[in-house]
């Protein structure tokens, strides 16, 4: 196998498990040494553990890889500046940073604690924050890097229960978008990734509406899923995740940047960009009346409302029902 990334040295976060598992063991199998941070917590952020991030780094050690293992925080800028401290201290560089880890205290938005909030944003959008900047710094001097952050689909086109997690990694989009433009004339990337695998955090998400619902007492409990019984490995295993990340991390994707890629199984699909797709301009100020006919016919037109309230809740400014 050739070593494409002999000699480089990499942070991933939350590499204790599941996607960052994955990514940490190929990036070693690579040739980077790597820094296999992780908090050690459970889905929710609770319990820190040393455990999982000791084991992975013992594991890539036993296969011949170079890894140290780092039990800091993403959440805090000591934490963040610790791994770089430790990637400097054992491997003498960084070149390569992976924001991975992450928690989810999923609650419809009228539940939701301040707490809940809080927690959920200080390890997504700050963790990025908290790692990256120290990262960026060492970087933008030596005119080389990679990072990778991880964002969601629960962010980029919505999942009901999760707005908490859903901001963040929005935010994490746009934090990607940013960076990519600060620091690309220094020679250094930024993309994200979205992905999807099966590992203990979706395994705790309700898929639908409908099942939250359920969760609440609102309505009838869904069936549980049916179990598998096919022997095919399942094409939604976390270390399906590994390629196209450390692939962003090769020298090779020196001029891709700013971007977010959607991975899941054997897909790769590139996210559009939000930017404004359809209009409507007059030269003077819009009346709401105008506003009334023409969002609905013209912009919205083809456009369905992801969420509409059932049929027999009594909507003001909803059309009456034609009688059949
Ligand atoms: N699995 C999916 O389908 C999916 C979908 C969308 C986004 N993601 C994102 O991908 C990333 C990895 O998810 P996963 O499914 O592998 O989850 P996972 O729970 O298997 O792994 C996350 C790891 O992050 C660690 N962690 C949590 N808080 C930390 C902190 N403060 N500091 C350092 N480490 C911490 C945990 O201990 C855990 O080992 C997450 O950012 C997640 O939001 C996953």
């Amino acid at each position: 196998m050739t070593r494409r990334l002999e000699g480089r040295v990499a942070i991933v976060t939350g590499a204790g498990r599941g996607i960052g598992r994955g990514v940490a063991k190929l990036l070693a199998a690579e040739g980077a040494s790597v820094v296999v941070n992780d908090f050690g917590v459970n889905v929710d952020g609770s319990a820190p553990s040393s455990g999982p991030a000791a084991e992975v780094a013992e594991e890539i050690r036993a296969a011949g890889g170079k890894a140290v293992p780092n039990f800091d925080t993403v959440a805090t800028v000591e934490g963040g500046e610790n791994m770089l401290k430790m990637a400097l201290d054992n491997f003498g560089r960084l070149d390569i940073l992976v924001n991975v880890a992450g928690i989810l205290r999923d609650r419809m938005i009228f539940n939701m604690s301040e707490q809940e909030w809080d927690d959920v944003i200080a390890v997504h959008l700050k963790g990025h924050y908290c790692t990256t900047k120290p990262a960026a710094v060492l970087m933008r001097q030596q005119r080389y890097g990679r990072i990778i952050n991880f964002s969601s689909i629960s962010g980029l086109g919505g999942l009901p229960g999760q707005s908490n997690y859903g901001a963040a990694k929005a935010g994490i989009a746009g934090f990607t978008r940013v960076v990519a433009r600060d620091l690309g004339r220094y020679g250094v990337t930024c993309n994200a990734i979205a992905p999807g695998a099966s590992t203990r955090m979706t395994a705790t998400i309700p898929t639908n509406t409908a099942q939250l619902r359920a969760k609440s007492g609102t309505a009838p409990v869904a069936p549980p899923p049916r179990p598998r019984t096919s022997t095919v490995p399942d094409m939604r295993e976390p270390e399906y995740v590994a390629p196209m990340t450390v692939f962003l991390a090769c020298d090779e994707a020196w001029n891709i940047n700013g971007k977010v890629f959607y991975v899941a199984g054997g897909r790769v699909s590139l996210a559009h960009e939000e930017a404004p797709w359809r209009q409507i301009s007059k030269p003077g100020m819009w009346t709401i009346d105008e506003l009334r006919d023409l969002v609905p016919s013209q912009l919205l037109y083809d456009v369905r409302n992801p969420a509409p309230p059932p049929p027999d809740l009594d909507i003001p400014g909803r059309p009456a029902t034609p009688a059949p």
